[in-house]
């Protein structure tokens, strides 16, 4: 119980991180989405409150990138996910099901579609959903705002949401989103508004959470980053021999730790260690407090400021030779 305990205290600052990566690394800025993992993401800040109520399933149909604000978006899908579980009747959660689908449609545009058998919608009721304040929920549960702030966001993006619902059999909440037609002239427009100036950096970015490797990348654009989710994958590429300039590095990740991933790397090729630069969401355990005592390492703490890690790349891209 007590490992359940402390299990859950480090889900939550899981949440609380991928919390602050929603709300500050990304800004305002529009790009190439990737819905799918938007969608994960969403899941993972949620999961804590859904998986008591309800299982989830996914079907994932390809969708195309979609030009959006990547935070947003996942706020949109938040909301609807967190909808769907207080939408949930006081029964098994075996019984209550909500799922999550994407597929293109014909019109190339990316449907996500979040389907739930709960308590549904009263057709008298359909029409108001989407309006600022509009309730049922008791005081302390809603502020009515969740499906208005969702429209505002998707009507941003350029796309459509509606709902479908039958009273006790459930809600479906359909996003339709237009196809990306960025092209790669436009994205440097995107590019960060400090001139890289001199060296192309290669930079590695070690992170479990996609949508922090994610935004280096876009903060580093004109950089080569290279993104790994996984400490495994990114040990074999540290000690493959094939050069880089800053790994950046979670120091929580589940199965091989950030921790891990540097004590390997110390081991098989020591010469790469200082280019170590560790990131935390501040869930320190007490062996990765003492790790960081005892390891000079840089631990930038998120939410971090996008300019940090463009400055630091420019700094330590200098050529060494
Ligand atoms: N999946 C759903 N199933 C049944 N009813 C829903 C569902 N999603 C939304 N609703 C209804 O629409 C209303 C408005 O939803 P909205 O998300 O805008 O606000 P809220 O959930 O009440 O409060 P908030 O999101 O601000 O916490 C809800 O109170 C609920 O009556
Ligand atoms: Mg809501």
């Amino acid at each position: 119980q007590l490992d359940e305990a402390i299990h859950g205290a480090v889900r939550m600052q899981n949440i609380v991180r991928d919390l602050k990566t929603f709300s500050r690394i990304d800004d305002e800025r529009r790009g190439d989405v990737d819905v799918q993992s938007v969608l994960e993401s969403s899941i993972n800040i949620c999961w804590n409150e859904v998986r008591h109520r309800a299982t989830l399933e996914r079907d994932f149909g390809a969708t195309p990138p979609v030009d959006a604000n990547e935070s947003r978006l996942g706020q949109v899908f938040l909301n609807l996910l967190i909808n769907a579980a207080q939408a949930m009747p006081a029964r098994g959660v075996n019984a209550n099901r909500i799922t999550v689908r994407t597929y293109t449609d014909a019109k190339g545009w990316a449907v996500i579609e979040v389907i739930d058998n709960g308590t549904g919608i009263a057709p008298g009721r359909m029409s108001r959903v989407f309006e600022p304040f509009f309730t049922t929920k008791g005081v302390s549960e809603g502020t009515g705002l969740g499906l208005s702030i969702c429209r505002n966001i998707v009507r941003d993006a350029g796309g459509t949401i509606e709902v479908r619902s039958e009273l006790d059999r459930g809600a479906t909440f359909v996003v339709r989103l237009p196809a990306s037609t960025r092209e790669a002239s436009v994205n440097t427009s995107l590019a960060p508004p400090t001139a890289t100036p001199g060296a192309r950096a290669c930079v590695i970015v070690v992170d479990d959470e996609p949508l922090v490797g994610r935004s280096i990348r876009r903060a580093l654009r004109g950089h080569e980053v290279e993104v790994f989710t996984s400490g495994q994958e990114a040990i074999a590429r540290l000690c493959s021999g094939a050069p880089f300039d800053v790994v950046f590095c979670d120091l929580m990740m589940p199965q091989v730790s950030g921790m891990e991933v540097f004590r390997r790397v110390c081991e098989q090729c020591p010469d790469v260690a200082s280019r170590f630069v560790f990131m935390t969401g501040g869930a320190f355990t007490q062996p990765a407090r003492e790790f960081l005592e005892r390891t000079p390492v840089l631990c930038l703490e998120k939410p971090f400021e996008l300019r940090q890690i463009r400055d630091l790349v420019t700094e330590r891209a200098e050529p060494v030779d």
